[in-house]
């Protein structure tokens, strides 16, 4: 069974997917975070972005695998544990940049289908639906409005101790979320098979429970 999760920034991809993988267990594979493995090591290097062969360079010397340590799925790079650099304001802003790039996106593709193999999966990000696993058993394109996903995400940063404002937040999610839509590989959108779920007014577990009532409908028919 594979699971696919897409949606705009902060919808609560990462958080339900994580949550149902648990539940059913199942394999889980945030793929955002990968994208942001890669920023993170292209900001410390200070990265063209346009040198198409420093790219394909630095790609071969970044290794990224993730470790669960007390039940949270953490990412390393190169062997160290990256996981809440990648979470920083400077990542999330660059992000989008990064992902946009055609060799970058072919890279985690390859390796987001690789770690996937032949196990169960539950997979969050942009494309899963559409790139990753256009086969998947379901798909699922998760929906919040900009000020309600700002909000989530707020609470995000002040439990980090980062200092932003909420209006600081929406305006960085719209950038991000424009930049996502209107890439030229693989953009976000919704898979023509993937259902739709607004999950604005939706807690945690009500869009989990949701998701295994689709699961089990499809494991049905
Ligand atoms: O959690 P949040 O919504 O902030 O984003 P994320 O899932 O961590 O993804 C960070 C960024 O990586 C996105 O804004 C996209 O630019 C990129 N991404 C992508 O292009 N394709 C994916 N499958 C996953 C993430
Ligand atoms: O992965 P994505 O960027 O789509 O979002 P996330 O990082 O899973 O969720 C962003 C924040 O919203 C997290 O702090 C979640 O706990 C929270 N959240 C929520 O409050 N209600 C939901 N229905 C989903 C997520």
């Amino acid at each position: 069974m594979q699971v696919a999760i897409d949606g705009p920034a902060s919808a609560g991809k990462s958080t339900v997917a994580k949550k149902l993988a648990q539940d059913l267990n199942y394999m889980y594979l945030d793929t955002g975070a990968m994208y942001r493995g890669v920023t993170l090591e292209f900001l410390k290097d200070d990265v063209d972005l346009t040198n198409d062969e420093l790219i394909s360079q630095k790609l071969k010397n970044i290794n990224l695998t993730f470790e669960t340590i007390e039940s949270e799925q953490h990412l390393l790079i190169n062997g160290e544990d990256k996981s809440q650099e990648i979470r920083s304001i400077a990542v999330t802003n660059s992000v989008s940049d990064v992902a946009s790039i055609k060799q970058v996106r072919s890279f985690l593709v390859a390796e987001q289908r690789r770690i996937a193999g032949k196990h169960d999966v539950v997979m969050d990000g942009r494309d899963i639906g559409t790139t990753v696993l256009p086969n998947a058993e379901v798909k699922v394109f998760l929906l919040a409005s900009v000020h309600e996903r700002a909000q989530r995400r707020l609470l995000d940063y002040q439990q980090s101790g980062e200092t932003i404002s909420l209006n600081q937040i929406e305006e960085d999610i719209k950038n991000r979320d424009y930049k996502d839509q209107h890439r030229a590989i693989s953009p976000l959108v919704k898979a023509k098979d993937a259902i739709e779920l607004d999950t604005t007014s939706l807690a945690i577990d009500e869009v989990v429970e949701e998701l295994k009532k689709i699961i089990e409908k499809v494991k049905k028919s």
